[in-house]
């Protein structure tokens, strides 16, 4: 766990991602009153393939398979794009939790300069020993953490225990879908150590043991070349995750990125159900 904390932690985040707002032309004083425009920076606050158009995907499937959730719980939240994004369209709680402590602390910083203060939380937690109590919540997302994480069983069988009865779950990772070397960095690991890619099967199984119903798969591919293409196009955004992540970042998703191309990686959204009443 060391390991990924240390991939993904730096010193001063939040005050980079503030100055990187006032670069792409928001106003120091919209920081100062909280009233800083959450879409600009989904640049770098969406940190998976596909960005905010992969996060649009994850909010619809959430409001599909439940009715007014009222309480979300974000799994490897990041520094909180998909949480308030969450929070936003469904107009309900999303508590956040990950492994690295300066992006939870970044996290909570950046929904309070866009006055998203009351409708996120977010704490130092792990996916596989979740901090909250049995059927807390009415769905559980994860964003681009399962390549992070080795005990797939652990993790499935805590978000059974933490969503409620016939609630949702929403998994957007990177899968294996082909033969094939992972060349490294990738954005979520320096080396083999910390990088456990799995199948959508190998997902479907721990989940399906965990109690999980009605799984369905979808490869979002398509949706990220089409994002990709229109990114490298469009003008450069100073609100980017090489802010987060530093100036290895561009080699790590052009490694990611060639493994997609490849047909070896791929982007894929799982979504299932909890078993019982609500
Ligand atoms: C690629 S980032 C994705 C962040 C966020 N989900 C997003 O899409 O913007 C992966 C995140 O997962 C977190 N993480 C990795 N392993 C974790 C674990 N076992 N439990 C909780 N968080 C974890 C990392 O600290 C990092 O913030």
């Amino acid at each position: 766990m060391q390991n990924v904390t240390e991939h993904y932690a730096s010193d001063g985040l939040t005050a980079r991602i503030l100055e990187s707002l006032i670069a792409g032309g928001v106003d120091q004083r919209a920081i100062d009153e909280c009233t800083v425009d959450p879409d600009v920076l989904a640049g770098a606050d969406e940190f998976h393939l596909g960005g905010r158009a992969a996060t649009e995907q994850i909010v619809s499937a959430v409001g599909a398979s439940t009715h007014a959730p009222r309480r979300i719980l974000d799994v490897g939240s990041g520094i909180g794009g998909s949480a308030r994004r969450l929070a936003r369209s469904l107009q309900c709680q999303v508590s956040g939790i990950d492994l690295t402590a300066e992006f939870v602390e970044t996290a909570a910083a950046v929904s309070e300069v866009v006055g998203a203060s009351e409708a996120t939380d977010f704490a130092v937690g792990s996916a596989t020993n979740i901090p909250f109590d049995p059927d807390t919540f009415d769905a559980v997302t994860m964003f681009h953490v399962g390549m992070n994480i080795e005990a797939k069983t652990e993790m499935a069988s805590e978000f059974a225990r933490v969503v409620r009865p016939s609630g949702a779950i929403v998994i957007y990772d990177i899968m294996r879908v082909g033969e094939g070397e992972i060349t490294f960095p990738v954005p979520w690991a320096t080396s083999s150590e910390s990088s456990f890619v799995a199948t959508p099967a190998d997902y479907g199984e721990v989940l399906e043991s965990a109690g999980f119903v009605n799984l369905a798969v979808a490869d979002q591919r398509d949706l990220v070349l089409a994002v990709m293409k229109a990114t490298s196009e469009g003008p450069p955004n100073p609100v980017n995750l090489g802010v987060v992540m530093g100036s290895e970042f561009p080699t790590m998703i052009k490694n990611l990125m060639r493994l997609v191309h490849a047909s070896v990686l791929s982007p894929i959204m799982i979504t299932a159900t909890a078993p019982g009443e609500a």
